[in-house]
């Protein structure tokens, strides 16, 4: 889909959301997108499980569902109990998923994403690896508990080879176990973004220092992932000015536009900005990128603290579409609400997000517990 499909759509933003898409080779029945987000109930050895599909398939009505992060290796782990894409198991695991949100008419990427800086040698067994040796301010999730950031070792020659590659195996290993696509990460502050970031990328070799260096690691494996499993199957996430787990880049005006101008001859299936708003970098990345474009408008500040909006994001959605985004990515009010794109297009009462369990871990409470339409207008769940 281009500018001009989409702007041949309803006039009315808000209606728009409910038109078809196109989307590399896939139809979408509708705009809405379901953004990763990680929910912390893989099995031992990072595989996804029966309750993991049932989630999904419960949201198949999404234009798009890209599944929470999943590693592509060992050291790449972010947290405890996230999936990964590099084991036969964790293939059939996500193999469930896939059948599951397919029997329900839905459509699936997986995103792949390595932690770079964030991991910790108490959930992956290994230091983590990054650009340069500098460690992610705060604190670190554990099985432990909260830990403190261990000093990455800073990648050499053979690791970004070797990173590169998993990152190539991974994709292979989503579209064996039938997904539609996959999304490379380089948002939030993790692997890709730690390249891009000022703060986190101090290298003297050809992949630190100017824009150009910065932005070279990224575009390898995204050239390498589109290479091995078609531009038409790959997604790319960014997060220009997310300055979460300690990323700033000084010359973001700079860096965003000459990344997309070294990515978009490749016809992706989309590019997807995180925590976007209508800012003037995000008009001119929608200039620069006429492939499609998710937007997933939020705040920054506190997007995990705070409540979903009353509206379930509809008015931000218009904004963002307004300002020319093809497809609306609505994270939160997905997980307490499994048949969104039907409660927003009629109106229909939200459920809230439960506050009373943990987003990150756990069972089926608060995960496949959320009720549909019919089952809540008369019985709303307790907040
Ligand atoms: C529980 C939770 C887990 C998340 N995990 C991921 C993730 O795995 N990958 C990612 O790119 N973003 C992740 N995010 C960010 C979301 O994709 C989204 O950008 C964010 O929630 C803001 O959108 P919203 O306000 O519509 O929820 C996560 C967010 C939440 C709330």
């Amino acid at each position: 889909m281009t500018n001009e499909t989409a702007t041949s759509a309803s006039e009315n933003p808000v209606q728009r959301l409910f038109e078809p898409a196109r989307l590399g080779s896939l139809d979408l029945p509708n705009r809405l997108v379901m953004p990763p987000m990680s929910r912390n109930r893989a099995a031992a050895g990072g595989v996804p499980t029966p309750l993991m599909a049932e989630y999904y398939a419960q949201r198949a009505s999404a234009g798009l569902i890209v599944a929470e992060a999943s590693s592509p290796n060992q050291v790449g782990y972010t947290y405890p109990d996230i999936p990964g894409l590099f084991t036969d198991s964790q293939v059939d695991g996500w193999r469930l998923v896939a059948d599951a949100v397919h029997a329900a008419g839905g459509r699936i990427f997986l995103q792949v994403e390595h932690g770079g800086r964030i991991g910790h040698p108490d959930t992956s067994g290994l230091i983590p690896l990054a650009p340069s040796a500098i460690p992610l301010p705060g604190y670190i999730h554990t099985p432990n508990g909260h830990g403190t950031p261990p000093v990455p070792r800073e990648m050499t020659a053979a690791d970004l080879r070797d990173t590169r590659e998993d990152f190539i195996a991974a994709a292979r290993n989503a579209i064996r176990a039938g997904a539609d696509g996959v999304e490379v990460h380089a948002a939030n502050g993790y692997l890709l973004n730690q390249f891009l970031a000022t703060s986190t990328n101090h290298r003297a070799d050809e992949y630190g220092g100017s824009v150009a260096g910065r932005i070279k690691f990224v575009v390898e494996v995204v050239r390498a992932v589109a290479a091995e499993i078609g531009p038409e199957r790959t997604g790319l996430r960014i997060s220009p000015g997310n300055p979460h787990n300690g990323i700033e880049v000084a010359d973001a005006d700079e860096l965003f536009p000459a990344l997309l101008d070294a990515l978009a001859p490749l016809g992706l299936a989309y590019l997807h900005l995180a925590y976007a708003s209508p800012t003037p970098l995000f008009a001119a990345l929608r200039r620069r990128w006429d492939g499609v474009l998710i937007a997933n408008p939020s705040n920054p500040e506190a997007p995990e603290a705070d409540p979903i909006p009353a509206d379930g994001g509809l008015a931000a959605a218009a904004r963002i579409l307004d300002a020319g985004a093809d497809l609306v990515a609505i994270g939160r009010p997905f997980i307490a609400n499994p048949d969104l794109p039907e409660r927003l297009r009629t109106g229909a009462p939200l459920n809230p997000l439960r506050t009373d369990l943990p987003l990150y871990g756990g069972g089926a409470a608060g995960y496949t517990d959320y009720p549909v339409i019919g089952a809540s207008d008369t019985q709303p769940v307790p907040a």
